[in-house]
């Protein structure tokens, strides 16, 4: 795992590197030019196919923040390996921070040019060094003209840390921003940089060390409330299986699904369920759906019994329940969806409340009450909104803080599921997820994941290692999403469907076998 910042966090731990440890401000950011310079170089010289880099122009736009210090020192560097490298101050150069100004003092002594009615189009590259986390209102005026002119121009795009006009916290544009091909961002990666739309401006993000130290004086951890983002290593640590198990052993999952004549949903959870290495799939549905399911997951129990004995039975049976997919709203749907609930949480087995569970569970507020802290809640956007009341819009400007809200009052884990899925439990701990693409947006793809949640849950059962809901959740999205990138690389993004995320999960969990 990774770690994700806000604006706040990363100014504590850059103080904190100052303050605490005495190291200057001027050195990380003679660490962050480095790192930035060494990627356009590398940009260049894979772009050039050799390390002539003469005839290129770089154009480095700088603030007069600390960001504007950092491209200055960029543009300086680049210079002085030999490239044809100028500044264009678009902030205003009485108002430079202190490292500013020295940085400008010192490109000047090795007169670096500077730009004042730069031509935009002369450049292959344009460095964005307007505005960092220090970004705090709308960009407008020159700045807006600016960094209109920038995107206009056919350069490469880089941009310093965040693309100016990025919120760093939510990942909003405000006013306008910067489009940048790469950001080279420092020592973590800013929440707005994981977040749409931000993410999307930034382009291919690299994490460059600048020696920021995380700990305070007394030892304890700066920032400790920080987000997480999941990589591949993770997977990696998912428990072994173990030799001598058996299907028992591997995990049983009760799958409260289906309604008349919606059979689908049941049949994608199940099968991810069962692809993603679960010991045993029961579906409790409607007796009509038998023979189409019997006919397409033969691998998978049925049963239709709904009444106190056989649900006792089948709740005592499983380990995991899975609550909601094609269930529908009404009648039968709603019954079970009820009782599972409110009996599942009291058994204290892990309920993981999906699609229709979610919006049966809107038009009942008053169940909320059967929700326990082994719930995980999966909504996407829609969902979200009907269970809290808010437009999707409201929803979007702020996940975050609004997955924060609903993990709080529910008292469960939340999957809030987007683009960037966010995942937070009522302790706060924050994952956001990078794996995936918009091809998974495709009827199915959340019943997968109810499944893959289900099977996650299912590995840890038998090993002695304690993780936490959330983060068993927050991995089971990240494989997901790694499901959904090997289905795009093999069918592309618009022919992918979410069988294909099925079919990529074996291949995805080898990566726990190496
Ligand atoms: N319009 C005009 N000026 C603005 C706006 C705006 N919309 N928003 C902020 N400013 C001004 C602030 O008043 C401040 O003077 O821009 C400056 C903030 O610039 P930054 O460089 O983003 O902030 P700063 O905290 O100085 O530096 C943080 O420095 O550590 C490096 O690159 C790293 O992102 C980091 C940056």
């Amino acid at each position: 795992m990774k770690k994700v910042v806000t604006c706040s966090q990363m100014k504590l731990l850059d103080h904190g590197t100052i303050h605490n440890m005495h190291v200057p401000s001027l050195v990380l950011m003679e660490r962050a030019a480095l790192a930035t310079a060494e990627e356009i170089r590398k940009y260049l010289e894979k772009k050039n196919g050799s390390a002539n880099l003469k005839k290129e122009r770089i154009l480095t736009v700088c603030g007069s923040g600390n960001n504007g210090g950092d491209g200055i020192a960029i543009a300086r560097l680049l210079h002085l390996a030999g490239i044809r490298s100028e500044i264009y101050l678009a902030g205003n150069p009485d108002k430079m921070t202190e490292e500013t100004r020295h940085q400008w003092d010192i490109a000047m002594s090795y007169q670096v040019p500077v730009m004042n009615n730069p031509v935009w189009d002369e450049y292959t590259v344009i460095v964005d060094g307007i505005f960092g986390v220090g970004l705090s209102r709308e960009i407008t005026g020159n700045y807006k003209e600016i960094i209109d002119h920038m995107n206009e121009a056919p350069a490469y795009k880089a941009a310093v840390d965040i693309p100016s006009g990025i919120h760093g916290d939510t990942g909003a544009v405000l006013g306008t921003a910067f489009e940048a091909d790469l950001t080279v961002t420092f020592a973590y990666k800013k929440r707005g940089l994981c977040l749409y739309p931000g993410r999307a401006y930034a382009g291919r993000t690299v994490v460059a060390d600048i020696g920021i130290y995380d700990r305070d004086r007394d030892g304890s951890e700066l920032a400790s409330k920080a987000a997480w983002h999941m990589e591949k290593s993770d997977v990696k640590t998912l428990p072994a299986r173990k030799p001598w198990g058996n299907k028992g052993t591997f995990g049983k999952v009760l799958l409260v699904a289906g309604s008349k004549g919606m059979c689908g949903a049941a049949c994608l959870s199940a099968s991810a369920a069962l692809h993603g290495g679960a010991g045993m799939v029961k579906i409790q549905t409607v007796e009509e759906n038998r023979i189409p399911l019997q006919s397409l997951l033969p691998e998978a129990m049925l049963t239709s019994e709904f009444d106190e004995e056989a649900n006792r039975k089948n709740l005592n049976w499983c380990d995991v329940l899975v609550i909601g997919p094609g269930l529908g709203t009404e009648g039968s749907g709603k019954e079970r969806m009820l009782w599972f609930l409110e009996n599942g949480t009291k058994a204290g087995k892990p309920v993981i409340l999906d699609a229709d569970g979610l919006n049966i569970l809107a038009m009942h507020p008053q169940w909320m009450k059967f929700i326990g802290k082994q719930t995980i809640l999966t909504p996407h956007m829609g969902e979200m909104s009907r269970l809290c009341g808010l437009d999707v819009s409201k929803l979007k400007e702020d996940p975050v803080a609004r997955a924060y809200q609903y993990a709080e009052k529910s008292g469960g884990v939340l999957v809030l599921k987007d683009a960037c899925t966010v995942v937070t439990d009522r302790n706060e701990k924050l994952y956001l997820n990078l794996s995936g693409n918009s091809g998974m947006a495709t009827a199915g793809s959340g019943d997968v994941l109810s499944g893959i949640i289900a099977a996650v849950l299912c590995m840890y059962l038998s090993c002695e290692e304690e993780q936490e809901l959330s983060y068993k959740a927050a991995l089971a999205v990240y494989i997901h999403g790694l499901c959904g990138d090997i289905a795009r690389e093999k069918k592309g993004s618009h022919g992918m469907t979410a069988k294909d995320m099925i079919e990529a999960l074996p291949e995805v969990l080898k990566l726990a076998e190496v």
